[in-house]
């Protein structure tokens, strides 16, 4: 059988694609979160509806590059098979929620509000931090600035227990049960790993260009007397000046204090998010940055 295809799963589709408002998808790592979300969509197309998608997973993305929400608008068969391609980023800066939870709460947020511009029904797949402080706080605050009419938690086992008793406790969500499927195979760190690093790839995909900056682009600001050079291989996020993010960037800086950024969206660009990860351009790897640390030693 495919995926979600009985009828306990096609019944609650048929009822959520009569909703309007915001549905969120919550689940474990390989629970059919995405899975679920790309048939509400298609079938959502086939009825006639034009839903507005955002894709809050940070590193496994299914629209736009990891490390930013992706928003798409789905009205027909084409904007369903181009789902990578985002009509809109939010630039959250780290592909984990630790030490981004505001960035990625408000990001998420701010997308909704775009999609709801255009689309009467949002769809937001999450990521899959279920558990643990993080991951609860984020599940928390995302509920409660976004307010779902409906939260879709995909069971397996009870992981999902806790984190759905706190959010009907406290912010009387309601929330539809499906069951995921035992079969799927679990992804291992390594396979995510390699998804996650081929994906940063893409997002650095020629042409790229180099484009020397000011040191005074950056947000947050720079503290008076910054060695730049500290700031080699950041990722960051080239904005718009209205808040959107226009793709990802990578600093090139040396000890003579030449700034510049790798990327190939600098066209428009106003300025440079400063995100929590540095970036490999050669592997594409990428490591973990405190900002506070890198700016202030603190
Ligand atoms: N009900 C199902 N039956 C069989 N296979 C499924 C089912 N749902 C999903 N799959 C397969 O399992 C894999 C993981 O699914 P999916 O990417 O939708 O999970 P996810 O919850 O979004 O994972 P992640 O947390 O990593 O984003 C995919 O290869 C998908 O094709
Ligand atoms: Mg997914």
């Amino acid at each position: 059988m495919k995926p979600f295809d009985d009828d306990t799963s096609l019944n609650l589709r048929h009822r959520l694609l009569g909703l309007k408002g915001v549905v969120m998808l919550i689940g474990g790592s390989d629970t059919g979160k995405t899975t679920f979300a790309r048939q509400l969509l298609a079938e959502g197309v086939a009825a006639g509806r034009t839903i507005g998608f955002v894709d809050a997973d940070l590193a496994r993305p299914t629209v736009g590059p990891p490390a930013c929400v992706g928003i798409k608008v789905v009205s027909t068969r084409a904007d369903l098979d181009m789902l990578h391609e985002a009509d809109g980023l939010r630039f959250v800066g780290s592909t984990a929620p630790q030490g981004v939870i505001v960035p990625h709460v408000v990001a998420v947020a701010t997308a909704v509000e775009a999609a709801r511009r255009r689309a009467d029904l949002v769809i937001i797949d999450t990521t899959s931090e279920i558990t643990g402080v993080v991951g609860q706080t984020l599940k928390y605050h995302l509920v409660e600035l976004v307010r779902p009419t409906a939260i879709v938690a995909i069971h397996r086992g009870g992981e999902l227990d806790p984190l759905e008793g706190m959010l009907s406790r406290f912010l009387s969500t309601r929330i539809e049960v499906i069951d995921t499927d035992r079969s799927i195979p679990i992804s291992s760190p390594l396979e995510r790993q390699a998804e996650l690093i081929k994906a940063f790839q893409a997002a650095f995909a020629s042409p790229l260009e180099r484009w020397r900056v000011a040191p005074t682009v950056f947000a947050p600001t720079l503290p008076e007397g910054f060695p730049v050079n500290r700031l080699h291989g950041m990722l960051v996020g080239v904005q718009d000046p209205n808040a959107r993010c226009l793709g990802l960037g990578a600093i090139e800086a040396s000890e003579e204090g030449s700034l510049g950024v790798v990327t190939s969206v600098g066209e428009e660009m106003r300025g440079l998010r400063l995100g929590s990860m540095r970036i490999d351009l050669e592997t594409f790897k990428t490591t973990r940055v405190r900002l506070r640390q890198l700016m202030f030693g603190v």
